[in-house]
């Protein structure tokens, strides 16, 4: 351990499978994605057909041929933007699988989600207002859902969009409000029910579960206040995935006890309701790995560094500032064998911002090694500042059973 700082140790093996030869063909730095793990996670969730549809929200990752790849087990996109409204609708997916959020939403996205029969989460009073003078403008009504911001706030939801002041929905309080400006323009919005993406990395399944109900009492509240019966409620994303050494979610139990919250939802509501899964991270983390080859080895007053061909510029979540917590797991994927040191990670970029990780556990790394970083999957590529210093853009590459595709944007 070098200053003081937390040593974190090296995770053991993903596997071999990062090692063929085929994925370095294309230089680095490389994101390689696994459908196959997106696929499992996806199953994971599913509790029969009466469970909860499972959407995926598209900021997470919205490469067109990894969706492409996943469409068939999805039941919907959550999309926050014209590119991703695009997207979802070249993947093929109908209008009741498209939900569309975001707190600044322009005419045009309305525009085009009211002509695709998307569903559009309504952040505030006049976004409805705007909404329905977009349907109004095209002779149809809008499907819409009050995207709600509750009073309490989950500390469990490591990043949190609800509970405190945000432009993420109406707050709770205001509900009045919306249910008057609801009815005031029932001609051309039909308000379908609540939706609350209550915020990220929440890995407590208690936690997660505790806003599932709270979500289906706002619903409720809702249809009493409004009169009008609930058919959709949507749960957000915000399933956590462990960082090295933390617990996960038990997603088998949280899955039972939300079914039986549903169950009471509907005996209550009606059998035909709609309960929307949309998780990002949680589908997609584990589905990626990033791969960055060392170019020097610096030692500094004594600090060891490997700096990297990719850092902040291709992947700003791993870098220190832009994750809470723990660092992503690193391995040396050229050596696994070299006698363990303390080594600081960071990007190519001219700033300390471009500092991975520090002081983290690994295989002595030499100029030439390749480094790989776990849960890449999410909030990768796409999250990624590409034009900050001009280094090339990461490759991406799908490796879907043993047959490895290169990925075009
Ligand atoms: C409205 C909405 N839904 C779902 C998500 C996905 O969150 P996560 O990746 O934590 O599941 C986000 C993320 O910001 C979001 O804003």
């Amino acid at each position: 351990m070098l200053g003081g700082a937390p040593a974190w140790g090296h995770p053991p093996p993903v596997s071999g499978r990062y090692s063929d030869p085929r994925l370095l063909a294309h230089g680095t730095p490389v994101y390689v994605y696994d459908p196959a793990v997106a696929r499992a996670r996806v199953r994971a969730l599913r509790v029969g057909p009466a469970g909860p549809e499972v959407f995926l929200a598209l900021k997470a990752n919205s490469h067109p041929a990894l969706l492409a790849a996943l469409a068939p087990d999805l039941d919907g996109v959550d999309v926050a933007s014209e590119g991703e409204l695009a997207v979802a609708l070249a993947a093929g997916f109908p209008g009741s699988g498209i939900g569309v959020t975001g707190p600044a939403k322009t005419p045009a996205l309305l525009a085009r989600a009211v002509a695709a029969g998307g569903v559009v989460s309504v952040e505030s009073v006049p976004e409805l207002v705007d909404l329905a003078e977009v349907a109004r403008a095209a002779g149809v009504r809008a499907r819409a859902l009050i995207r709600l911001n509750p009073a309490e706030r989950i500390h469990a939801f490591r990043v949190a969009t609800a509970g405190l002041a945000s432009p993420f929905g109406v707050p709770q309080e205001d509900l009045p409000e919306v249910v008057a400006a609801a009815r005031a323009h029932a001609d051309a919005v039909d308000v379908e029910g609540v939706h609350v993406h209550a915020g990220s990395q929440c890995t407590s399944d208690a936690a997660w579960l505790r806003h599932a109900v709270r979500t289906l009492d706002l619903a409720d509240a809702l249809a009493r206040a409004s009169g009008v019966p609930p058919r959709l409620v949507n749960l957000g994303g915000g399933l956590g995935v462990p960082t090295p050494g933390e617990p996960g979610l038990d997603v088998a139990r949280l899955m039972r006890k939300l079914s039986g919250a549903v169950a009471r939802f509907r005996a209550a509501h009606g059998p035909g309701v709609r309960v929307v899964l949309e998780p990002g991270r949680f589908i997609m983390a584990e589905a990626g790995v990033f791969i960055a080859r060392v170019l020097r080895c610096p030692v500094s007053r004594g600090a060891r560094f490997a700096a990297l061909d990719g850092g902040l510029n291709a992947f700003l979540f791993a870098a220190e500032r832009f994750h809470d917590g723990p660092p992503p797991a690193i391995r040396n994927l050229t050596c696994e064998d070299r006698p363990v040191v303390p080594v600081t990670v960071v990007g190519p970029s001219c700033t300390p911002l471009d500092t991975l990780a520090r002081d983290v556990l690994l295989p002595e790394p030499r100029p030439g090694d390749l480094l790989l970083f776990e849960q890449a999957g999410a909030y990768g590529w796409g999250a990624s500042p590409h034009g900050f210093l001009l280094h090339d853009v990461p490759v991406e590459l799908m490796l879907d059973g043993d047959d490895v595709q290169v990925m075009v944007r």
